[in-house]
């Protein structure tokens, strides 16, 4: 009998061939800060493949972030830097010094790994709402891809307007003449761009209210060369939320409670 040879069966690990999402969060201390990053990591943890690189505005890495990221259940990379005082005013752009140190995390680590690990950045603030399918969407980034985002710049959404698969210009109602009128939430880079343009960071000197993400885009790529995601950018699958202000007014400064509770 004539042998057959059958070839191996195909590696069925679908995981190990998904792009690593790294989502680089800067975060802050305030009462709000663990029920945030509760939110995070409970949207987090149901991504394949995603390593959450938390950076904190601090000198030091606080107690309460190191504690909650040895229980987030996800793979995590803390990371901490403090803003400079004179940076740290309204109306200027916040989170430059730790998004800064997240991007050279990334580039050192990619330096002791073999080449062409493929993997996605993207810019996760701690007070956004993120969609699953917003991770589904920025896997298949090339270069850049951008999305609408929601609930910013003052009207319900932002989008970059598509015409022929591409952008030709943006839905928005705040600072039109922006190069790149989108919000930190609404864009993904590969890998592969981010160590290609070592030099690419967020610079504090000259940079102006809202200017951040277009500062940073401009080093990287092109209008043209954006790739629109969200079935052409007309769904929205993350939100600009904030949380407003806790009130603590009935906080007591004597008769304290007798244990000492973490929130
Ligand atoms: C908008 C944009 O969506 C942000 O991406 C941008 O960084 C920010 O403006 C800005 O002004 O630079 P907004 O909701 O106004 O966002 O800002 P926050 O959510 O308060 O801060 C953005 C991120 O920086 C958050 O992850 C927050 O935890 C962190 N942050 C904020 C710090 O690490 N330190 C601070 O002192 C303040
Ligand atoms: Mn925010």
């Amino acid at each position: 009998p004539a042998s057959v040879r059958v070839p191996p069966p195909a590696p069925r690990r679908p995981e190990a061939a998904l792009p690593t999402i790294y989502a680089i969060t800067p975060t802050y201390s305030r009462p709000v800060q663990k029920a945030e990053l509760t939110r995070l990591a409970n949207t987090f943890r149901q991504v394949a493949r995603l390593h959450w690189i938390l950076v904190e505005d601090a000198a030091a890495r606080s107690e309460l972030v190191s504690r909650f990221v040895a229980g987030a259940g996800l793979p995590c990379t803390h990371l901490h830097v403090p803003t400079p005082r004179r940076y740290k005013r309204p109306g200027l752009p916040r989170a430059t010094e730790q998004r800064n140190a997240g991007l050279a995390w990334l580039r050192q680590r990619h330096q002791h790994l073999p080449p062409q690990q493929p993997g996605v950045l993207f810019f996760a603030d701690d007070d956004n709402t993120y969609s699953l399918e917003l991770f589904q969407e920025m896997r298949t980034t090339r270069k850049v891809s951008v999305w609408p985002v929601g609930l910013v710049g003052g009207r319900r959404y932002e989008r970059p307007v598509v015409e022929n698969g591409k952008v030709v210009g943006w839905y928005t109602g705040w600072r039109a003449d922006r190069p790149f009128a989108i919000d930190m939430a609404g864009f993904a880079v590969s890998l592969q761009v981010i160590l290609s343009h070592p030099k690419a960071v967020f610079k504090r000197r000259g940079s102006q209210p809202g200017m951040q993400e277009s500062d940073f885009l401009k080093q990287i790529t092109t209008v043209e060369e954006l790739e629109p995601k969200a079935n052409n950018c007309t769904k929205v699958l993350v939100w600009h939320t904030r949380t407003e202000k806790v009130n603590l007014a009935n906080e007591p400064k004597y008769h304290l409670d007798t244990v000492n509770i973490e929130v």
